[in-house]
């Protein structure tokens, strides 16, 4: 067995409000770490998993991380030899933060290191998404692309991979609650209704242009005016005990807006820097104790990083 490489990829915050499942961004803190080894038989194998209470699948084709590691190691056609992969969880999972997709991108990184990298971490992507599709059907990037790249990503086609760097305006901070209720990604995707009313469809576009505006210009204004979404945060919010309680919480603490992280039960919210995010962070976390749900809190700038090698 080689020494092998160890590889960290971070938590991320999809949809952002108003871009469902083409809009994510990558925090610092939480995050899941892959060491990969060489190994001689053929094939992945995951030899050890820790930090998930023994509730993450050892089979390579029901893991994330097994799976971006397969999908990637046949793509570069290596039967010579096979890849050992540890995955370590320093994050909750099923949470909305993304812990999947870190999972999906730290492995194709530590593949790609141990196989001396083949691929450009832009030509990662790809297997890191069908890697992260195993965990609920669906083939997105809004949690993977922001993992793997960092930064704040919009995505104009998930069927193309089409994705683009949005920059991240000085100051920008997120506040993410984590409240230790259970929402399954596949349940909260299966609420959503089908059909959308045209007046939807024009409100939640103009929010979704507006964010992007408001992120280029720097327009804190305008991102709290945009970070809206009229179509699927009606729908979810019901999964999330105490979700409005919380959004009002965060916007009286001075959040330019706050929304439901991925498909929750994770709630996020932006800031114009560190001491309101703080202060946010504390005003959603009092709502979950006066309901005595417990909570984690993580307050962070936006990570620019992405996925790297240790
Ligand atoms: N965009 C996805 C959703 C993220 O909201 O369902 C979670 O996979």
């Amino acid at each position: 067995m080689s020494v092998g490489v160890k590889v960290f990829a971070p938590a991320s915050v999809a949809n952002l409000a108003c871009g469902y499942d083409i809009l994510g961004l990558a925090i610092d803190g939480p995050g899941d770490e892959i060491i990969a080894k060489q190994v001689d038989k053929a094939g992945v194998v995951i030899s050890k998993i820790s930090g998930a209470k023994g509730k993450l699948p050892y089979e390579v084709e029901k893991n994330t991380a097994g799976t971006a590691a397969k999908k990637l190691l046949e793509f570069l056609g290596e039967d010579k030899f096979g890849i050992d992969i540890e995955i370590h969880k320093r994050m909750p999972f099923g949470s909305g933060l993304g812990s999947s997709a870190a999972s999906a991108c730290a492995a194709v990184m530590a593949v790609n290191e141990v196989l001396k990298r083949p691929l450009t971490r832009r030509e990662l992507l790809p297997f890191a998404v069908l890697g992260e599709q195993v965990a609920d059907g669906a083939y997105h990037a809004d949690n993977v692309a922001p993992s793997l790249m960092g930064g704040i990503i919009f995505i104009r086609s998930n069927k193309e991979l089409d994705v683009h760097r949005v920059p991240v305006p000085k100051g920008l901070y997120v506040s993410v609650i984590y409240p230790h209720v259970k929402v399954l990604t596949k349940d909260s995707r299966g609420i959503l209704g089908d059909m959308l009313k045209l007046d939807q469809h024009i409100e939640q576009s103009g929010n979704l242009g507006g964010l992007i505006l408001g992120l280029y210009n720097s327009n804190f204004d305008l991102i709290g005016r945009s970070l809206r979404d009229v179509i699927i945060e009606p729908q979810r919010a019901q999964l999330i005990p105490g979700f409005f309680q919380v959004q009002e919480a965060a916007l009286k603490a001075g959040a330019l807006g706050c929304s439901i992280s991925g498909a929750g039960p994770s709630i996020f919210a932006l800031s114009a820097n560190n001491l309101i995010a703080e202060n946010i962070g504390v005003a959603m976390q009092k709502v979950f104790q006066d309901l005595k749900i417990k909570s984690d809190l993580f307050v962070s700038e936006i990570n620019q990083t992405g996925t790297y090698l240790l």
